[in-house]
């Protein structure tokens, strides 16, 4: 009873320390709840009516995942709904959270908290310096395209092998205004996120490319590390494996149909 009536006040802002909001996540660590019901405790947009429904997906991709001793990174702390989330979700979780702002007095206990812009090079490297590698990175920062895909870029070698990264928000592609997103129809959407990921899908079966000069060096050495790229709504999805396995042209192609690449 006291356990509800404390979610009950946390919901409505009136458990205010952040000590208090911590340990009710520890707490709740102990109960096999639903993601999704975590998220809207804490109030994280991830899960709210006129908001995102993310808390399904990801209870999808994290059960696996869930008592493990892992690291999750996210980038984008605001309030620390989120990390309360995370906390409440992975009993046995690390949880590392990233803003451009000081978001400091959100650290305690297995939350960590860094001061990182995601479009800055060398604030990521200092990230990845102090954290190591990751079993689960989620990009919640800016929104804004060129963001998205460069921290992806930056960020994936510390991502560990079997791990998942997550883009949230990638409405912002098809918006033209505010965060580097284009119409659908236009040539422009190409360069947004979407358009990036959707091209970089191609390469996941690079071992079929027969040349491989007129392609994209940078996607076809990140390639061969991704093993499944998923578009669920407003999230991409990329899972980390090896992808290096042998295309079977030689026996299907070559010898069926004496046929040779130029
Ligand atoms: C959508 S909120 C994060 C919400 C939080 N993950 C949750 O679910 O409760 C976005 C956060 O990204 C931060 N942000 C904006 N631009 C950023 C940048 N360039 N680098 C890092 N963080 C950024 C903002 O300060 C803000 O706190």
């Amino acid at each position: 009873m006291w356990i509800m009536s404390q979610i009950k006040t946390l919901r409505g802002g009136r458990l205010t320390t952040l000590r208090e909001r911590y340990w009710i996540a520890c707490l709740l660590s102990m109960l096999p709840l639903p993601l999704a019901w975590l998220f809207r405790i804490f109030g994280s947009d991830k899960s709210q009516t006129g908001q995102h429904a993310y808390g399904g997906v990801y209870a999808e991709l994290f059960r696996p995942y869930r008592y493990a001793r892992l690291k999750i990174l996210e980038i984008g702390v605001l309030s620390g709904a989120s990390m309360l989330g995370w906390r409440a979700y992975f009993p046995s979780g690390t949880i590392i959270g990233c803003d451009i702002e000081d978001k400091s007095a959100f650290a305690m206990g297995r939350i960590r908290l860094h001061i990182v812009d995601q479009s800055s090079s060398a604030d990521l490297a200092r990230l990845r310096a102090a954290e190591g590698a990751f079993e689960i990175i989620v990009d919640d920062g800016s929104h804004v395209n060129a963001h998205q895909i460069f921290t992806f870029f930056e960020m994936f070698g510390s991502l560990k092998s079997g791990g998942l990264y997550i883009i949230e928000d990638v409405q912002t592609s098809y918006w033209p205004v505010g965060f580097g997103g284009a119409e659908v129809q236009d040539p422009a959407f190409a360069a947004t996120c979407m358009g990036t990921f959707l091209e970089l899908a191609r390469y996941i079966n690079h071992a079929e490319f027969f040349r491989q000069d007129n392609m994209n060096a940078a996607y076809l050495r990140i390639a061969q590390d991704i093993t499944e790229i998923q578009f669920r709504h407003n999230l991409i999805i990329i899972r980390k494996g090896d992808n290096r396995q042998p295309s079977n042209f030689k026996d299907y192609v070559i010898e069926k149909f004496d046929w040779h690449p130029a």
